[in-house]
């Protein structure tokens, strides 16, 4: 893929929050979760898991556990993402910053959305209140909640858009030291 290809992905992605009710196909998951497993992570500590759901009644039950997400249930499948905790890392000398598992797992859930664009699937990243979703999911000590992925097909009328970016001026986000 070349540069305006990417470009184009990118543009094409944004936050879908309602979707048709087409089942998103677990080949296609998977393949999506293939692309996300080669993230970057620190020291390639793989910290991730993935925990797929495609049951409507703990998509349902999860939605009180959403930050914003009650909408969740709509979604073809909605995968939280948890974090795990148990990498030693290998150099003690590094003073890590203590979210570097997680930063890893975050990069894999972008991994998750734009390879979700490039399919066609619409996604939105969901916030989870971590606490509730740690004993939802029975999950173990060592894991921390990271948060949640929407997928599913576009409803009629939320298809594609180029013209939703609102965004800062870049220019006050960048500071370039020559
Ligand atoms: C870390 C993070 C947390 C987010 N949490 C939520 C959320 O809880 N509910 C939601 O509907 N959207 C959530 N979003 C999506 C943002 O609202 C969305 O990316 C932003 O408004 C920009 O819109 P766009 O994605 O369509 O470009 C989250 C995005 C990120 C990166």
């Amino acid at each position: 893929m070349n540069f305006p290809d990417f470009e184009k992905l990118v543009k094409q992605r944004r936050s879908i929050r309602y979707y048709s009710d087409k089942p998103v196909s677990k080949d296609d998951v998977l393949k999506l979760l293939e692309v996300a497993h080669l993230s970057p992570s620190v020291e390639n500590a793989q910290p991730w898991h993935f925990h797929v759901i495609f049951n409507q009644d703990m998509k349902r039950k999860l939605m009180s556990a959403c930050c914003y997400g009650n909408f969740v249930d709509a979604a073809g499948v909605f995968i939280v993402v948890s974090c795990d905790h148990s990498h030693e890392f290998s150099m003690p000398e590094v003073v890590w910053n203590p979210k570097e598992l997680e930063f890893s797992c975050m990069a894999a859930m972008m991994h998750v959305i734009l390879g979700a664009t490039a399919m066609g699937l619409g996604s939105c990243w969901v916030s989870l209140h971590h606490g509730q979703v740690h004993e939802f999911m029975k999950l173990p000590r060592e894991h921390t909640v990271v948060g949640g992925v929407m997928l599913g097909h576009f409803k009629a009328g939320e298809e594609k858009s180029g013209e939703h970016f609102e965004r800062k001026p870049l220019s006050g986000l960048v500071t370039v030291y020559d």
